[in-house]
Order: structure tokens, then sequence, then C-alpha cells
């Protein structure tokens, strides 16, 4: 197998141990679209990578009609399609052999005997001590359902000391509001103890997500300038080509401020705006993390026009072709009022924010796929170089690319070369790719060894998930109240509607050109 690490001197640097523990991955799902775009091949690439330990197995469970064989063939086929390595048939035969299906209804008691007894035919025949992980990749819906059968049927050991160890990992969303997500993390604490629940959300197992720490925490020149005094304002942009494509069933009840805001966005914002950690541990940073969300200041109704911003796309151009309106994608109701875009201007109320805007903003079929952070230093003061108020300098920029061109660029002001005093802004530019060669693994990939060594930094806690949908429900029930049957517009590959440049447009402030 491979050993890209050993290639690139590069790739060498401070280490943080991560040691994946001998377990069985249990996927509930493992015949859907996550488990072939992106489960199978994330393990595919830890065991060509040498991350997983020897003693794996994966039992993938669902109602598809498939065994050993054609589960294999099910997984060689998304692994062929999606796998950031391509399948080297050398060492197929020897992966294959770790994957099993067990087929089964997920809200029928014989389901979890048969599973039980083929995990008890699976951990000895691999050498696993009774390790599980259970990952619910299945429609939210039936997080009720698979997790009251799994501890009925004695599947989920409770935590102790030299005792296997059953971990539960559950997708996004949780829940559709703040009840919901406590009554979904309700059933999870009555089955699991929190230190063994991982609630997923992949954003966070981003490289430059992680590179957010890494930068903040490892260098000594941007903690002192990372406040109120130094910093003007925050932007965060995820932006996304696609319009709702086949996900209206899901989309059209959820909108951009649940789908994108409530956890990858106020999830990003945690991490550019927590104090820093005393400890790399996973409740300090959490603690960290949580304690932003608790002083966001609150939306409330008498705020929620001069703070948030929603839209709708209508007919425009993508890649030079005709697209329809989202009223008229297929599965949208004709008189949906669901945004497709948001913007919002939030403030994070502590010693260190005081009084710095953070813009965000997120939408379906803008002009091009894009993520980014950027950090807006305050301008130089009116004298020498930033002398005329008509000609003012661009302040210094700190922009982090989550994607697609992951890496981080820093503006500064530098002058012209001539006889004349001419500044001109230019970018210090970093990119993983060009620095580092290979291709970052996937998040999925990081998340799953994550779990199967016990390390749950980079998941959500309870507290962090419900604090998040507080924060969102604010808005959610302004909007509810406002009885809306029109939402103002935004041409298709367009990057949002006008409304959204009014948010900014104060103190010469604009949206970032992406
Ligand atoms: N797809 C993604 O890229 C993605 C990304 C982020 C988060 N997620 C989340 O991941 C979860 C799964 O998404 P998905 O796209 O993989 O969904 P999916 O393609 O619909 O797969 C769901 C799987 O669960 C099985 N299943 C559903 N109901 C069942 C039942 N009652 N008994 C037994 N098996 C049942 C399905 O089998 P049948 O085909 O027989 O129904 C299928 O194998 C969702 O919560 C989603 O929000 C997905």
């Amino acid at each position: 197998m491979s050993d890209s690490a050993s290639h690139n001197p590069l790739r060498t640097g401070l280490e943080e141990a991560q040691v994946a523990q001998p377990c069985t991955l249990v996927i509930f799902g493992g015949g859907g679209d996550l488990s072939r775009r992106k489960l199978l091949p994330a393990i595919y690439n830890q065991v060509i990578d040498g991350a997983l330990p020897a003693n794996f197995a994966v039992l993938g469970v669902a109602r598809e009609e498939l065994d050993d064989a054609s589960y294999r063939e099910f997984a060689r086929e998304g692994i062929e399609r999606f796998s950031r390595q391509s399948l080297d048939p050398r060492h197929w035969p020897d992966f294959e052999r770790v994957l099993h299906f067990e087929q089964g209804a997920f809200d029928d008691a014989d389901t979890y005997a048969r599973l039980k007894k083929r995990l008890e035919e699976i951990e000895p025949a691999f050498g696993i001590p009774g390790n599980r992980v259970f990952y619910l990749a299945i429609p939210p819906a039936l997080i009720e359902t698979c997790v009251q059968h799994l501890n009925a049927a004695g599947l989920v050991q409770p935590v102790g000391v030299d005792v296997p160890f059953s971990r539960i990992i559950v997708e996004k969303p949780i829940g559709r509001d703040l009840q919901s997500a406590r009554q979904v993390n309700n059933i999870l604490g009555s089955n699991f103890d929190e230190s063994q629940i991982f609630r997923i959300d992949h954003y966070l197992g981003k490289e430059t997500v992680q590179n957010i720490l890494a930068m903040r925490f490892g260098n000594s020149i941007f903690e002192p300038l990372w406040n109120a005094k130094h910093i003007d304002h925050v932007q965060i942009t995820v932006a996304e080509e696609e319009g709702v494509g086949t996900r209206a069933g899901y989309y059209d009840r959820a909108g951009a401020l649940r789908d994108m805001v409530q956890n990858h966005i106020l999830q990003l914002l945690t991490l550019i705006a927590m104090e820093p950690p005393w400890a790399m541990k996973a409740d300090v940073i959490r603690d960290h993390r949580q304690d932003v969300l608790n002083c966001m200041r609150p939306i409330t109704p008498d705020t929620i026009d001069s703070s948030v911003v929603r839209a709708q796309y209508g007919p425009g151009f993508h890649h030079g072709e005709d697209v329809p309106g989202y009223r008229r994608e297929s599965g949208v109701a004709q008189d949906s009022t669901t945004e497709t875009y948001v913007a919002l201007k939030v403030y994070v109320d502590n010693w260190r924010w005081a009084g710095v805007p953070f813009y965000i903003r997120t939408g379906k079929r803008m002009p091009k796929r894009v993520s980014e952070i950027a950090v807006y230093f305050k301008s130089v003061p009116p004298i020498l170089f930033n002398a005329d108020a008509d000609h003012p300098l661009e302040p210094n920029v700190l922009a982090l690319n989550i994607q697609p061109n992951e890496g981080l660029s820093l503006r500064i002001a530098t002058k012209l070369p001539g006889p004349k005093v001419r500044i001109y802004p230019v970018k210090m530019d970093f990119r993983y790719g060009s620095t580092f060669g290979d291709q970052s693994p996937e998040a999925y990939e990081r998340l799953l060894l994550d779990v199967m060594a016990g390390d749950a930094t980079l998941f959500m806690r309870r507290d962090t998930v419900e604090a998040s949908w507080m924060f969102i429900e604010d808005i959610l029930e302004s909007w509810g109240s406002s009885h809306t049957r029109w939402l103002p517009e935004y041409s298709a590959g367009t990057w949002g509607p006008l409304e959204a440049d009014r948010l900014i447009e104060s103190k010469r402030r604009k949206w970032r050109l992406l």
C-alpha cells in the first residue's frame, strides 16, 4: 500500500496521535447514496493509506436485495466513480473481503437479531474484540426506530473500562427546529451515553476548516490582531452553483437557513470567533465553540429587517444555458416561499468581538461553487498613503478558501514599481494543492477515523446543536409570523438580490468579489 506521507517532506510535521481501534463499522443505509459516494470510498482510501487497523470489517444493512458478493460489486462501482485514489486491482481482493451485507427493514426486530448473529460471526473471523461503530446513513425519520431496536437487541454496550465500545454516528440534519432536534437528542441520549454519540457535520472534517485552528493558534502574528480593535468585519460565503436538483423533497421544507446556516456556517463562525483553547481536547475545543454560540446576539422581530435578507432564484443562465426559476423546478411547490438564498449580519457580543459584524451569505444557483471566510482588517489611518478620501486604500484581507481551491491568501498594500508613489494591493497566496502535492483526504475519511479513535473534537455536541437551533429559531419565528407570499428574486447565475448588497453597504463595506 502507498505511503504518501514518506514521499513528501512537507507532510511531516507536528503530529497528533490518531489511532483507529479495531472495530466493525455497521452502516445502516449501507446501500444508499451516501454510502456509495462517500462512505465506502472513504474506507477504501483509508485502507490504501494504511490508516485502518488490520482488524476491521464493514457490515452494510438496508432493504436492498444484496448479499456479500453483490454488496462488494456495489462498493466497487462507487469506489471506481467517486474515490479520491483510483481503484487498484492488486489491493481489491484484500479490501473486498472486509465488506459484508445484511438485508433487512429497520423497523423489524428480526433484522437486529440477524445483525447480532452476523457480528458474532464476523468479529472472531477478523480478530475484532467486539467494538462496534453504528453509522446511521438513513433518513432522519428512522433514527428513533433504529436506535431503540439497537438497544433492545442488546447491541449497545454501556461505557466502561475494558469493555468493547459501541459508538453511533448520526448524520445531519439533527431535527428541523429546536423542538425536533431536542427530540432526536433525547432519543439518542436515552440509549447512548453522550460520549458514544458522534453527530457528523462533514464541513468540520475538511482540511481547510481544521486549518483555521492551526492558522490562528500555530502562528504568533494573527492572535494579537484577532479582535474588534483591528478587525473591521468578517464575511462568510458558501455559494453553490447547482439548483435544487433532485433534492426538492427535502430542500423545499428546509431552505438555505436550515440547510447551510444552522450547521456548516455557524460552525465556521465558531472556529473563527472562539477564544484560544487551552488544550487540543475534544471537550475543551467544543466548550470554546459553544461559548461563541452562547453570546451571539439574538435576531428579533425588531432587528430582522436590518439583519436578514432572504430570496429565491428566478430564471437565468447556468453555463450558458437557460435554467428555470426555483418555483418551476420539479418537486417544488409553485407558490413556495422557501429561501434559496440568505444573507445575515450577526454579532458575537463579547469583549473580543464587540461591534464587529459577521456577514454571512449562502445560496443556490450562484455564479460558482465557492466557500470562503474573509477577515477584513481595519483601514490604516487617513494619513500618508490613505490621505485621499476619494481613493482610499484597500484594507488588508485574510481569506481562508475552504473550497474548491483550498488554501489561504493575504491581501497587502505594496508600492507599484516606478518613480511615482502608487500603492497597489497584492495577494500572498498559499494553496494546499501546489504546496503539498497530494490531494487532501476527503472529510469523511478523517471523520470516520476520528470515531474509531474516539476523538469527538470535530463532532457536534448536543448543546451545540441546540444552541445553533435556538439562534436560527428566532429568525424562523419572525419569518413564520410575516406570512410572506413572495420572496425577492435573484436571477440564477448571479450573486443574490440587491437587498443583500444593501445589508452590507455601509461604511464602504461590500461583498467580496469571488
Ligand atoms: N447523500 C449525501 O451525499 C448526503 C450528504 C450529507 C448527509 N446525508 C444524510 O445521510 C442520510 C442518508 O442519505 P442518503 O442520501 O444516503 O439516502 P438514501 O440514498 O435514500 O439511502 C438511505 C438508505 O437507507 C435504506 N432504508 C431507508 N428506509 C429503510 C427501512 N425502513 N429499512 C431498511 N432500510 C431502509 C435505503 O434502502 P431503500 O433504498 O430500500 O429505501 C438506503 O439504503 C440522510 O440523513 C441524509 O440527510 C446524505
